[in-house]
């Protein structure tokens, strides 16, 4: 029996290390975590025309989705209804039909089972009903033209599941009108690592870069004026210090800097000068407070797995296991930019936190040490300190969510907090979402 109260304290502050490497944890996880949250699939740019397809996981489940002729999006386990070997293995394309390379069973893009081989009396007898033997379907919402699946139809709506935090999701993926774009297919790398330390790094980890990022911040820094925003400094207060954020286990660390995404790239003033030809669309489109986000330096996620640092990268973790997972990335653009700076943005992310970026193999390097203790017998029986700024989250007038300054674990505590929730919950209504608020002045 796993005793979820004994692995992750109640404020979420303090968590076992044996939650990063435990095979019966990671076990239960597939069943409470990935078998009822909402999963990202695709954006609507990946699969712009009927039958385009790509494939992906949901947990550790292979997963095809289908841009179908009436427009909509479907998604099925990618696994042959006859004996179940995975039927599409290609990464993505467009085909109006999937045949199984062992029986040559044919599925249709609607997930119909179309033709079996021998159906008649030199083998079926048509006895085969083959309404029964369409590809296994999966629940698909979409929000803001990101779509997510859940294997779980009790489960709580996307938008719903979602709640406050789509305030914030507006500003990152519809920052104009138009949206923006995910870029190429993703980028993968594998790390001897749980999903989790990965996806904790992105989603709520600042205090981590003078450390890990020092040299690599300082090599990019040189020859620029200021810093990247977040620098040791006792004598910021407010906002200046940023914000961190919390709701329903997504997490957000943000500026209103409007330049802190782009401080790193090479030829700064570029975009600089970009964000300042947009910066009055963003505003008539967000509003005030939201048009300063985008060029901002933030970073996030939506629980449990998918993650973004605009500017750097967006990518989901998928978990190989308790000890290894693979990180695909993407470049996301606003689809107005011009397209020099597209093709700036895709180097700078492949240059920054590409497989091999300069601040990637920092962030690996260090995923990588924690899998070394906490794989251990003795290593596993420690403790994981996320109690910075514990006590001093509050719910402000003008921000969704549960907020601390920017420099704190509040964006952990709510993870882990909404991990456990998932981990001990019976069905997907015992699991509370927080409250929505109506923020004044948050327009
Ligand atoms: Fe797919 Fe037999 S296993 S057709
Ligand atoms: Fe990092």
């Amino acid at each position: 029996m796993i005793e979820i109260d004994k692995l992750v304290s109640e404020d979420g502050a303090y968590v076992s290390r044996e939650i990063f490497g435990d095979a019966d944890i990671h076990k239960l996880e597939m069943k409470q975590v990935f078998g009822r949250s909402w999963l990202f699939l695709a954006h609507e740019t990946q699969l712009p025309d009927s039958q385009d397809y790509l494939t992906t996981f949901m947990g550790e489940d292979p997963v095809i989705v289908i841009r179908q002729e009436d427009g909509t999006l479907k998604a099925f386990l990618n696994a042959c209804t006859h004996r179940g070997p995975l039927l599409c293995a290609s990464e993505e394309g467009n085909a109006t039909n999937f045949t199984c390379p062992y029986h040559g069973w044919v599925f249709g893009s609607s997930g119909d089972l179309l033709d079996v081989p021998h159906e008649g009396s030199s083998g079926w007898h048509n006895e085969l009903n083959k309404e029964r033997h369409g590809l296994k379907p999966i629940r698909v919402e979409s929000y803001k033209g990101l779509y997510f699946g859940n294997f779980d139809e009790q489960a709580p709506s996307l938008d719903d599941y979602l709640g406050d935090y789509k305030w914030y999701v507006d500003a990152i993926f519809s920052p104009l009108p138009t949206g923006v774009e995910f870029l190429g297919g993703p980028m993968r790398q594998r790390l001897q690592c749980n999903w989790k330390v990965a996806s904790e790094n992105i989603f709520a980890d600042t205090y981590h870069v003078f450390a890990a990022h020092g040299q690599a911040a300082r090599i990019c820094m040189e020859g620029k004026e200021g810093g990247i925003g977040i620098e040791e400094n006792d004598d910021k207060e407010g906002d200046a210090l940023g914000v961190a954020v919390t709701v329903n286990g997504h997490s957000m660390g943000l500026h209103f800097d409007g330049m802190g995404a782009y401080v790193l790239n090479k030829n700064m003033a570029e975009w600089m000068a970009y964000l300042g030809s947009q910066r009055e669309n963003y505003i008539k489109h967000l509003g005030p407070r939201r048009g300063m986000m985008p060029g901002s330096s933030i970073n996030g996620g939506i629980f449990p797995n998918f993650m973004f640092v605009p500017g750097f990268t967006f990518r989901q973790i998928h978990p190989l296991g308790p000890n290894e997972c693979e990180i695909w990335m993407w470049t996301v653009v606003e689809k107005d930019m011009p397209l020099e700076l597209k093709h700036e943005q895709v180097k700078a992310n492949a240059r920054m936190l590409g497989t091999s970026g300069l601040f990637e193999t920092d962030d690996c390097a260090n995923m990588e040490r924690i899998d070394n203790t906490v794989s251990a017998y003795q290593g596993s029986k420690l403790i994981s300190n996320y109690s910075m700024g514990l006590g001093r989250e509050q719910k402000r007038d003008d921000l969704p969510g549960l907020t601390d300054q920017r420099m704190s674990d509040t964006g952990f505590r709510g993870y882990y907090r909404r991990w456990a929730l998932f981990m001990k919950a019976d069905k997907s209504s015992d699991i509370p979402l927080d409250a929505p608020r109506s923020i004044e002045g948050a327009e």
